[in-house]
């Protein structure tokens, strides 16, 4: 399918989609969200599919919501409309995906890297909640997921001072896995995400649905969930594959049984 303000590849097992409204700095108006949802849902029920990569271009990731499509909202229409629940059905997606930023991801550009799974950014990524200078605060996971990631103090600043994050910061501070040039940032994002696609996937959902249960169940809910996914992966054929392999001292052939 060809898509208005995103473009779609896949290379190997990996689903790649990339913001594409550069002149607006990829801002996130309702068009783009739906068109990424649309393709990310189609690379989730992929059976060649093993991992996704978001990425942006080198200026902006995504400098936030459509300013200029918010702008004359009310809480009804922002009831009525679907916007912000974009943020949460890609949450809901059942393969990794990993953020490849670089430049600006800002607002809910900043919240959907944050909802994804994994992060990679360029050196010259930014990362920021500038909500604040319009009159609003985040609405698509920021004070939450951020908080999280850095810590209550540092999340304040950027919440209520619009303050930026570089890259270096963010790595310092957790928000992001890895940092690299911006000439490499994407081709490593895609090879972390290569590595990913061929591990076991009921084993790789299962993993991303139990690391995400932390951030959103107390422990002991938490603890107890993680336990049911461990059992359950006993009744997968990869489970006896991996297990046999590593005994037999030979690569796992992976079926996703
Ligand atoms: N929405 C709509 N358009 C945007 C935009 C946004 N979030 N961010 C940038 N643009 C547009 C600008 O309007 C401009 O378009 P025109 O050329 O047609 O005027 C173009 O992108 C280039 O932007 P600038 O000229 O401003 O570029 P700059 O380099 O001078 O500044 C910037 C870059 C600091 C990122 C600045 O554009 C900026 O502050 N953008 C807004 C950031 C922001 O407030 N994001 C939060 C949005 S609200 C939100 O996301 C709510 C939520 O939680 C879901």
């Amino acid at each position: 399918m060809t898509y208005e303000h995103i473009l779609t590849r896949s290379e190997g097992k990996v689903g790649i989609a990339q913001l594409n409204r550069p002149k607006a700095l990829n801002a996130l108006n309702r068009e783009l969200m739906a068109e990424l949802i649309d393709a990310l849902t189609q690379f989730d029920t992929d059976p060649a599919i093993g991992c996704m990569v978001i990425t942006g271009n080198e200026r902006a990731f995504a400098a936030g919501a459509d300013i200029k499509q918010m702008a004359g909202a009310t809480p009804v229409s922002m009831l009525d409309n679907p916007f912000i629940d974009y943020w949460d059905r890609l949450r809901r997606l059942n393969k990794p995906i990993i953020a490849a930023v670089s430049g600006f991801a800002l607002g809910g550009g900043c919240e959907l890297v944050m909802a994804c799974d994994m992060i990679i950014a360029s050196e010259t990524a930014q990362f920021g909640q500038p909500e604040i200078n319009i009159g609003v605060i985040p609405g698509a996971g920021g004070t939450q997921r951020m908080t999280r990631a850095v810590g209550k103090t540092l999340a304040m600043e950027i919440v209520l001072n619009g303050r930026f994050l570089t890259a270096a910061e963010a790595l310092h501070h957790g928000l992001v896995n890895h940092v690299y040039p911006v000439e490499v940032y994407l081709e490593e994002a895609i090879k972390l995400a290569q590595q990913i696609a061929n591990r076991a996937p009921v084993a790789v959902r299962l993993g991303k649905e139990a690391v995400n249960a932390a951030d959103e169940m107390f422990l002991q809910a938490g603890l107890a969930h993680e336990r049911r996914l461990f059992y359950m992966l006993f009744a997968t054929e990869d489970q006896k594959e991996g297990m046999d392999a590593f005994i037999s001292k030979r690569p796992a052939n992976w079926q996703g049984k």
